[in-house]
């Protein structure tokens, strides 16, 4: 019998798959395709202070191999997310999950990690200093290494449970700012988030999606997201969720190899709610016919 267990910063994980943020709701949404409980973790829809309505649609276009979005953050804001989604999350799910925030301001990304630090459910906080979608704050923090350190120690310095750093596949040099988040205190890494992207509508000549640019998700960017969680590996130290593309329990594998310690499913779960369940059912014959016994020992196997 195989092992896939795996651990997060001292949190244990029945198996690495954990859906991504903004492809899964609450969680407590999908609870009627299967029982979340067969997740390693769940990681929740990114929330911001206040409640946020999102971008003007359109802001989903499909394309070859993925799609894009310009969903714009839309949550119902923390204090909703605190009293009404975990509860109702905890109803149907027992494991820890990961609450990803997001912020215009390092003090908004403070206000959220402080709220979520006290949820008894969050095993993990993940900040998003990534998110294409927003103007002044997202992927603005996610640029810079100075700007991603500087929101790191703010969240460090009022959590108490591990804060993970959600960068951008949108740089240069994602190294740098990985190194630079684990300098500043970041108990993990998670890469990557969608690129930047968009698409014309031949019919009006214009942009498709009424925010112009999105970010494109979906197995089309498979193979950047791999690159980059390899890169990251060889410059930290500190675990790393590896998520960009996955759809199958090979693609599991070999985001593993490439140095992640857990791996995100997104785009996959909207298309198919049922892909997390899939790939966690046909992940140990995939790992017996690659001479597999323990995930956890191929991590970062590909250096
Ligand atoms: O626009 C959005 O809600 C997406 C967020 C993200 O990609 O981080």
């Amino acid at each position: 019998m195989v092992d896939t267990k795996v651990f997060l910063s001292g949190i244990e994980l029945s198996n690495p798959i954990i859906p991504a943020s903004g492809t899964f709701g609450f969680g407590a949404e999908f609870e009627r395709f299967y029982d979340l409980n067969i997740l390693g973790s769940i990681s929740l829809k990114g929330t911001t202070a206040q409640p946020r309505f999102g971008n003007p649609t359109p802001r989903i276009a499909e394309c070859p191999s993925g799609m894009l979005n310009s969903v714009g953050l839309q949550n119902p804001g923390v204090l909703e997310v605190c009293e009404t989604e975990l509860p109702r999350l905890k109803e149907v799910y027992i494991k820890p999950v990961v609450a990803n925030i997001s912020g215009f301001s390092i003090e908004e990304y403070v206000e959220c990690a402080l709220a979520m630090d006290s949820q008894e459910q969050v095993g993990i906080i993940e900040v998003n200093i990534s998110c294409p979608n927003v103007h002044g704050g997202g992927m603005s923090f996610g640029v810079s290494p100075k700007a991603a350190a500087e929101v790191t120690r703010a969240v460090k310095d009022v959590c108490s449970k591990p804060v993970y750093i959600k960068l951008s596949p949108n740089v240069s040099n994602i190294a740098e700012i990985a190194l630079a988040c684990e300098k500043a205190g970041a108990d993990g890494i998670s890469l990557i988030n969608t690129l930047l992207a968009m698409r014309i509508d031949l019919k009006t000549k214009k942009p498709l999606l009424a925010n112009v640019m999105g970010g494109l998700s979906g197995p089309a960017i498979f193979p950047v997201a791999l690159r980059m969680v390899y890169e990251v590996y060889k410059a930290v130290s500190i675990p790393i969720i590896g998520m960009g593309g996955v759809s199958s329990a090979e693609d599991v594998i070999e985001m593993m190899l490439a140095g992640a310690s857990a791996v995100q499913v997104g785009a996959a779960n909207l298309k198919n709610p049922f892909a997390c369940k899939e790939i966690i059912e046909t992940l140990p014959a995939a790992m017996e016919k690659y001479g597999i016994d323990s995930l956890s020992e191929i991590i970062g196997g590909a250096h």
